[in-house]
């Protein structure tokens, strides 16, 4: 393992933000900002009940998941057309930039928009070109994950993945999202067997507001590579352990969690736990139009609510990289990057 020097911590923000990251957790609907909600609303003749940008943001106050799953949702309806969605897509991509994001991998739920009549072509091929462009004219690698809807049946989950057959090839895999506590994995075991048949890799979120068994029947029942969130592990030693030695990867979101009140306060996060008990764990983003905040800002607000420093930055980078879809090739010249990256922050003596 490469050995990390301190850095002054004055110098620590720089750091957080010119290391190369992935992003593996970001639902790219949750990337929507209020600007661009009131002008696709304008554009598509899709009314919102908020008088502007303002009052929009201001109602971004949740006490629970599923009160900002229900804005988030209305939020989402205004996206109808394919350009509307490589235009969402795109938008993020220039944020990710900034923030030195050089791979991502895109949530998204279909099951939002074709249930409104958008067609899944519409979809697929307007984020698809997104990422495309992001590769060409930013250097960020990327994929895409088709989330299921865990509030709605399997047999709306079955057919959502038939409708997106024609398109397999954009995606690199599957995932599950959506209110989490009454809809556990095993729902989904049959659409996760089809999926894994169909050499797609599997993820699902588990143990965000859910119970540790939601993460077990991820893992065991659904065959997950990853858990998504999964901060609900600590209450589970067992647990806590075979995710260490399988080194599944946990995408954590402080941001959301904070936002949620799945934590009181960042100080409460326990991430810097799981780090230190020895898991794979990543800062992402979720869906940061509504959480106040990028990837980036994730990586400030807890490292200063922790008091961490660059070998936990270190850390979480090299996690992200390991954590993602990209082939062993990539992985070690992102690895070398990051190298790079950290040496041009060591402070030779003169
Ligand atoms: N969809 C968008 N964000 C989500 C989250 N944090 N949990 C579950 N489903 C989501
Ligand atoms: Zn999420």
């Amino acid at each position: 393992m490469y050995n990390v020097h301190p850095i002054a911590p004055k110098r620590l923000p720089e750091l957080l933000k010119r290391m190369p990251k992935a992003e593996l957790h970001i639902h790219i609907e949750g990337s929507l900002e209020p600007e661009l909600i009131f002008k696709l609303s304008k554009k598509n003749n899709i009314p919102i009940p908020y008088e502007n940008v303002e009052a929009l943001r201001s109602a971004y106050a949740f006490n629970n998941l599923q009160s900002f799953l229900d804005i988030y949702y209305a939020g989402a309806s205004v996206l109808i057309t394919e350009d509307d969605f490589y235009e969402m897509a795109h938008a993020y991509f220039l944020k990710a930039a900034q923030d030195h994001v050089v791979h991502a991998e895109l949530f998204f739920d279909p099951q939002t928009h074709t249930v409104r009549g958008v067609p899944m072509q519409a979809i697929i091929h307007g984020l698809s070109r997104a990422c495309k462009e992001a590769e060409q004219t930013l250097g960020i690698t990327t994929c895409l994950i088709l989330c299921f809807l865990r509030h709605l049946s399997e047999e709306d989950a079955l057919k959502t993945l038939e409708e997106a057959m024609p398109f397999k090839n954009y995606l690199v895999g599957v995932g599950l999202d959506s209110g989490e506590v009454g809809n556990p994995p095993e729902k989904f075991s049959k659409v996760f067997a089809k999926c894994k048949a169909l050499g797609l890799k599997l993820v699902a979120h588990a143990g965000e507001e859910g119970p540790p068994s939601y993460i077990w029947s991820a893992l065991d029942v659904l065959g997950v590579q990853r858990i998504d969130h999964g901060v609900q592990c600590i209450k589970d030693p067992e647990l806590i352990n075979r995710l260490r030695l399988e080194r599944t990867p946990l995408t954590v979101c402080p941001l959301s969690n904070l936002k949620l009140k799945v934590f009181p306060s960042l100080a409460d996060h326990n991430i810097a736990k799981l780090l230190a008990e020895g898991l794979c764990v990543t800062i992402n983003s979720d869906d940061p139009a509504y959480f106040g905040g990028y990837i980036y800002e994730n990586f400030l607000q807890t490292f200063e609510a922790l008091g961490l420093g660059a070998k936990e930055a270190y850390a979480f980078a090299h996690n992200s990289f390991e954590a993602s879809f990209m082939t062993t090739s990539e992985k070690e010249k992102r690895y070398h990057e990051l190298k790079v990256c950290f040496e041009s922050f060591v402070e030779h003596d003169a």
